[in-house]
């Protein structure tokens, strides 16, 4: 070693420097011999030194700057994303909260039908988008009593279907074979698919061939009914006040067609708002109440992250949590469907939306991470903060993440360093479908079955999570009348 100490020394040195290399030896340079000297670093060797650490130190830096100090978390691929783009305007309508909470005024003739029933259980299903995406035949045909395929279109005022929809439909239609009770709706909008209605609503003669398209379908290819999504009538309150009255007036031609031919019946269903302003807003709930088979209570989508609502929550809490008062109380399951109920919709009518995706946030500060913690936009979960459940079981596995389950809401959430995650697991859904069995509620809606574990992956079977409701529902075609008496 002191050699090669020797050997650079002497080589800088026949360069005309004076380098003391890293053995801190010293050479003389008359008698070309190299001796121990005293500590000392030479100043250019603490030059030299920082430029060789210079491309390390700015690694180390940009490496923290963009993966965080933290280790690492792994998150799942996205698997195909089907809709949830269009999903965004519901929303962010339902995160605009309104100057003030609308005033309940209990509808004078309340319709109180408690006649036992058994229940509903509608589920949404999304065309598939790709080979990837959940086909018809990965469907099971009872798990649901109501299938509702998403979405249809309407085009110069009448209902329209692609031609690769219309075979799926047509499939859909063939569950039928297996389970003889099994009901097929289309359903037309959609968020972000609704931009006809308007027009279509606007006068009679558009709404008639529209109600006369829909007719046509059902007979030649044998659907069950048609669900209206349009989120939301009267949402531009300035440009056209007549929406809300030119909506009510559809669902009652629509009825009357309906009893006009008696030899081809379909359901009529409406997917609703959940908060009481939109409500307000869009619908004449006693008059819908008289021509609708029922409503699908779009009960989600209460707490999304958006720049006016910058916190963390709870996608679909059953009731509020402790803390809330005022309108934040009023973004619940409870709270909405006790409210319809009071504006005049037969409890019987009312569809309880339950969801099968959660919401993902960023986090502002990891340590902040409960309930209403500051966010910073949406998580890297799956698309737009939309998650579908494999996602979030995979996630929840592969970091070894415990989720929180919440009593007073009957939701859970779970959290890792920066990412935040509202969703639903069989134990949230299951204390859901028991609050519908038990209230008489007309059954639930399920969005969707789509982003359900359809493939099994989080090793809890096929549809999990509309099984979990299911296996509520199916068993309790309790006598509802006797329940709600003896309160
Ligand atoms: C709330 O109040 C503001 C200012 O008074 C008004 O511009 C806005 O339209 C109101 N929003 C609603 C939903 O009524
Ligand atoms: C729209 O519908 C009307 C009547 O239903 C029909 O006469 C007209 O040809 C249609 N227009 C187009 C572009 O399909
Ligand atoms: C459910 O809603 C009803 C009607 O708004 C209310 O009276 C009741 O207290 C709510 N239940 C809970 C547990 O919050």
């Amino acid at each position: 070693m002191p050699i090669i100490g020797y050997w650079l020394s002497n080589t800088f040195q026949k360069m005309g420097k004076n380098l003391y290399w890293f053995m801190l030896a010293e050479v003389d340079s008359k008698n070309n011999t190299c001796f121990r000297s005293r500590w000392y670093i030479d100043k250019r060797i603490v030059v030299l030194f920082t430029i060789l650490m210079c491309p390390v130190i700015l690694f180390c830096a940009t490496y923290m700057l963009v993966f965080g100090i933290f280790p690492g978390i792994s998150y799942p691929k996205a698997l195909a994303k089907d809709v949830p783009e269009v999903n965004i305007h519901r929303a962010l309508v339902y995160s605009m909260s309104p100057n003030t909470t609308a005033n309940i005024v209990p509808h004078s003739n309340l319709h109180r039908d408690l006649s036992p029933h058994s229940f509903k259980i509608v589920c949404y299903y999304n065309f598939p988008g790709s080979k990837n995406s959940l086909q018809v035949e990965n469907l099971q045909a009872s798990l649901c009593t109501h299938i509702s395929v998403a979405f249809a279109s309407i085009s110069n005022n009448s209902i329209y279907l692609e031609k690769s929809q219309i075979d799926t439909v047509q499939k859909l239609v063939n569950l039928k074979s297996l389970n003889k009770n099994l009901k097929i709706l289309v359903s037309v909008g959609g968020a972000g698919n609704d931009g006809e209605f308007p027009k279509m609503v606007l006068n009679h003669a558009n709404r008639k061939s529209f109600i006369r398209s829909v007719i046509e379908y059902v007979k030649e290819y044998n659907i069950d009914g048609v669900d209206l999504d349009w989120e939301f009538p009267n949402e531009d309150q300035e440009h056209d006040k007549m929406q809300k009255v030119h909506f009510t007036q559809l669902l009652s031609e629509f009825r009357k067609s309906i009893e006009h031919q008696p030899n081809h019946p379909f359901l009529l269903t409406v997917a609703v708002a959940a908060p009481d302003f939109i409500v307000q807003n869009s619908y004449d709930v006693s008059y819908m109440n008289e021509y609708v088979d029922f409503v699908n209570l779009m009960s989600y989508d209460y707490h999304y992250f958006t720049k006016e609502t910058p916190f963390t929550g709870y996608n679909s809490p059953l009731y509020a949590s402790e803390n809330e008062r005022y309108y934040l109380a009023t973004l619940n399951i409870n709270y909405s469907a006790n409210y319809w109920n009071m504006m005049g919709m037969d409890r019987k009518k009312i569809v309880i939306g339950l969801p099968t995706y959660g919401h993902s946030f960023r986090l502002m500060n990891p340590k902040n991470n409960g309930l209403y913690a500051p966010a910073s936009g949406y998580g890297k979960l799956g698309a737009l903060g939309f998650v579908d459940y494999p996602v979030v079981c995979q996630f929840l596995n592969t970091n070894r993440v415990t989720p929180v389950f919440d009593m007073d809401t009957k939701s859970s959430y779970a959290s890792k360093y920066y990412e935040w995650i509202s969703f639903d697991n069989q134990q949230s859904l299951t204390y859901k479908a028991e609050y519908i069995r038990d209230n008489g509620f007309g059954g639930a809606m399920v969005y969707s079955l789509n982003s359900d574990d359809w493939k099994g992956a989080c090793k809890q079977g096929e549809f999990p999570l509309v099984e979990s409701v299911r296996k509520v529902l199916e068993a309790g075609k309790v006598d509802v009348e006797e329940k709600l008496v003896g309160r």
